[in-house]
């Protein structure tokens, strides 16, 4: 089982943490991984300059976009042990 935690503190609200809640749960479902994936908000992770910040499995990862997510969901979530 692995966490995604997405930031929810404000900076990361301001650019855009709900869309990447959003397009996450659509991947998730997509990608039937409900049972191995946990899903959920976090607060400010201590980057917002660098926002979207979100936290895989405990590892950082910034800079997150509508534009990037699912290149980030697949080269994390998608390919080997999960
Ligand atoms: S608000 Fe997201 S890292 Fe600070």
């Amino acid at each position: 089982m692995k966490e995604i935690a997405i930031c929810v503190g404000s900076s990361c609200h301001l650019q855009g943490s709900e869309k990447i809640v959003n397009i996450f749960k659509k991947l998730i479902n997509d990608y039937q991984l409900e049972a191995k994936i946990i899903l959920k908000g976090s607060f400010c992770q201590g980057n917002c300059t660098e926002s979207v910040n979100i936290s895989i499995a405990g590892k950082q990862i910034s800079g997150v976009t509508p534009d990037n997510a699912k290149e980030i969901f697949n080269e994390y979530l998608t390919e080997g042990d999960i």
